[in-house]
């Protein structure tokens, strides 16, 4: 490939004991939600599930009125906009492909819920990207209204650097909103938008494989007894 491989990063959520980290997810909730969000939707998740980062119903509640959701005006039946529920789910800022295009110089912001599936290396791939732009080398031509950045499949990518200065975005729990941990903490959010079940499931797989050794125990101690007669 022409692009370069992602960073080598890890993240508390790797591995088949990974779990997530609450507060980091929190602040990159807060990292999308006042950058990312400006341009990119984020379809498969509802209000609602934010309770699993920790938010209070009164918090779901307000996040989600500020997320205007297109709907029908009953009185003129024209399409309309309307506050957002803790049911509804991250509509992005444009009405449409064509829009999103207009806005974005022809190229479309992608929907971020499965973004950390849908590309090789998920969270690094993520985080990589967002701390991968560059001055482009000598000789290398980047056309109008891209920029340089390696890490990108075609290395001019649409997307202007969203993260370009330290406390861009306040955290509140005194951790230094660096570029870098910016970076890393929505790649972490868009981790659990991806997987929100990721710790259950790890969970799981550890409780079955604990069952199977058990039970390949007691299967091995009754061979031994139905065969002990037999010489
Ligand atoms: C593409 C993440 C903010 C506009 C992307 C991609 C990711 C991403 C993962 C897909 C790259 C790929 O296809 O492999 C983020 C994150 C942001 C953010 C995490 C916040 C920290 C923004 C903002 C804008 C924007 C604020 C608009 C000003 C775009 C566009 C593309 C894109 C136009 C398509 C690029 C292309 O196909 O050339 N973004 N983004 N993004 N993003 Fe963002």
């Amino acid at each position: 490939a022409l692009h370069k491989e992602a960073k080598e990063v890890s993240f508390q959520s790797d591995g088949p004991f990974g779990t997530y980290d609450r507060a980091q997810l929190q602040r990159g909730f807060k990292v999308y939600r006042e950058v990312c969000s400006a341009c990119h939707s984020l379809h498969q998740v509802a209000f609602r599930d934010l309770a699993a980062l920790g938010f209070t119903q009164a918090e779901i509640k307000a996040i989600a009125k500020t997320n205007e959701q297109p709907t029908i005006d009953e009185k003129t039946g024209e399409p309309a906009m309307r506050p957002g529920l803790p049911s509804d789910k991250f509509y992005g800022p444009y009405a449409n492909e064509v829009a999103a295009r207009a806005a974005n110089n022809n190229a479309l912001p992608p929907d971020l819920s499965l973004m950390t599936k849908a590309r090789e290396h998920g969270n690094r791939y993520v985080y990589s990207l967002l701390t991968g732009y560059a001055n482009a080398p000598a000789g290398w031509k980047v056309p109008d209204g891209l920029n340089y950045n390696p890490y990108f499949k075609s290395i001019n990518i649409a997307m202007p650097a969203p993260l370009a200065s330290e406390g861009q975005v306040e955290y509140t729990d005194g951790t230094k909103p660096t570029v870098d941990q910016m970076a890393k903490d929505v790649a972490a959010f868009l981790t659990w938008t991806a997987e929100p079940k990721l710790v259950e499931r790890h969970r799981t797989g550890f409780g079955a494989v604990i069952f199977l050794l058990i039970m390949t125990g007691l299967g091995y101690l009754s061979y031994r007894r139905v065969w002990a007669e037999i010489k």
